[in-house]
C-alpha cells in the first residue's frame, strides 16, 4: 500500500515511521511512504504556503494553490473514481473538523492501494481543498493539535499494522481492543471466544515472573484451567470497559454470561 503525506514539515516524519511494525512493513515493501514538501509546490521567492483569511480574524490559512499542484503531480485517479464504494485511492484532509478516525476507518483504509494524507496547519486550510480535492476530512479526536502531522503518523501506524502480513501473528490483530463490528462475525472474534474483542477493551496481560516484588499474577491465569482463564479474561475486559469506556458497552453484543458479570461488577466492584 502507498501512503503519500503532504506537509510543510517533511522532517517531522524522520523517526516516527522508522520503527517497529511500520519500519518492517516499509523494508519488506508492504508499505511505501512518500513525504511531499508543500513548499516545493510554491512559485514565489519566499515559498509562501499561507495567507491571511478573507473576512478577517486571527491566524493564517494554508493557500490552495500549492496543495492542488502537489496533488496534481501525484497523478491520482479522478475524484469521481475515488468516491465510489470499493475505490482504491483516497485523499484525506486531516483537521479537527473531520469525521472521527477509529478502528473501522483504519480497516477501510487498509483496503486501499493508495492513501493521501494532507496535513493541515495554522488556523486552517482553504476550504476549497476540502470541497474540491479531498475525498473526506478526518480528525483523530476531540482536541486541537497544532497540525495534522501527528495525526498522519498515527493513521499510517494504525493502517499499516492491518495490512496482511504486517504483524508476525495475524491472530493478535483480531484479539485486541476495538476490533469490534466486523470482528463480531469473524471466527474467534465473538463474545464467546477467549479473546476480549467484539468491541470491548482488551483484557490485562501478564508475563513472568509469577510474583514480582510481592505482586502476584492473578490466580486464574496460572491455573491451567482454560475455561477459568477465558471467564477471567472476559470479566476483566468488561471491568476495564465499564470503568474506562462505558460508552463502548452499548455497541457490543453481550451474552447472558456477560450481563451477569456486569451486574456482579456493578455490585462488587473489581476483583481478581
Ligand atoms: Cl487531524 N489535526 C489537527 N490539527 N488537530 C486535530 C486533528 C487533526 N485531529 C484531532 N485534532
Amino acid at each position: 500500500m502507498k501512503f503519500d503525506i503532504v506537509t510543510i514539515f517533511p522532517d517531522f516524519f524522520r523517526g516516527p515511521l522508522d520503527f517497529g511494525i511500520v519500519r518492517r512493513a516499509r523494508e519488506t515493501g508492504l508499505a511505501e511512504i512518500r513525504v511531499h514538501d508543500l513548499r516545493e509546490f510554491t512559485r514565489d521567492r519566499h515559498r509562501t504556503v499561507d495567507d491571511r483569511p478573507f473576512g478577517g480574524g486571527e491566524g493564517m490559512v494554508l493557500k490552495p494553490e500549492p496543495i492542488f499542484e502537489c496533488l496534481e503531480a501525484m497523478l491520482l485517479a479522478p475524484p469521481e473514481q475515488r468516491k465510489v464504494p470499493g475505490a482504491r485511492q483516497s485523499v484525506v484532509l486531516l483537521s479537527p473538523q473531520g469525521e472521527l478516525f477509529d478502528q473501522n476507518m483504519a480497516a477501510e483504509m487498509a483496503a486501499l492501494e493508495r492513501l493521501v494524507l494532507l496535513c493541515g496547519r495554522y488556523e486552517g486550510v482553504d476550504e476549497r481543498v476540502s470541497e474540491f480535492i479531498a475525498d473526506r476530512e478526518v480528525s483523530i479526536g476531540d482536541y486541537v493539535l497544532s497540525g495534522g502531522e501527528l495525526a498522519a503518523c498515527l493513521i499510517v501506524d494504525a493502517v499499516t499494522r492491518l495490512l496482511p502480513g504486517a504483524l508476525g501473528n495475524q491472530a493478535s490483530a483480531r484479539q485486541e481492543s476495538f476490533t469490534g463490528g466486523a470482528a463480531e462475525s469473524s471466527p474467534g472474534g465473538g463474545p464467546d471466544s477467549t479473546c476480549a474483542s467484539g468491541g470491548l477493551l482488551d483484557y490485562p496481560h501478564y508475563t513472568r515472573p509469577a510474583v514480582f516484588r510481592g505482586m502476584a499474577v492473578p490466580e486464574p491465569l496460572v491455573s491451567g484451567n482454560h475455561d477459568e482463564i477465558r471467564r477471567w479474561r472476559r470479566r476483566k475486559a468488561l471491568e476495564k470497559t465499564l470503568h474506562n469506556r462505558p460508552d463502548l458497552l452499548s455497541r457490543v453484543a453481550l451474552s447472558e454470561e456477560d450481563r451477569k458479570l456486569i451486574a456482579e461488577i456493578r455490585k462488587n466492584g473489581s476483583r481478581d
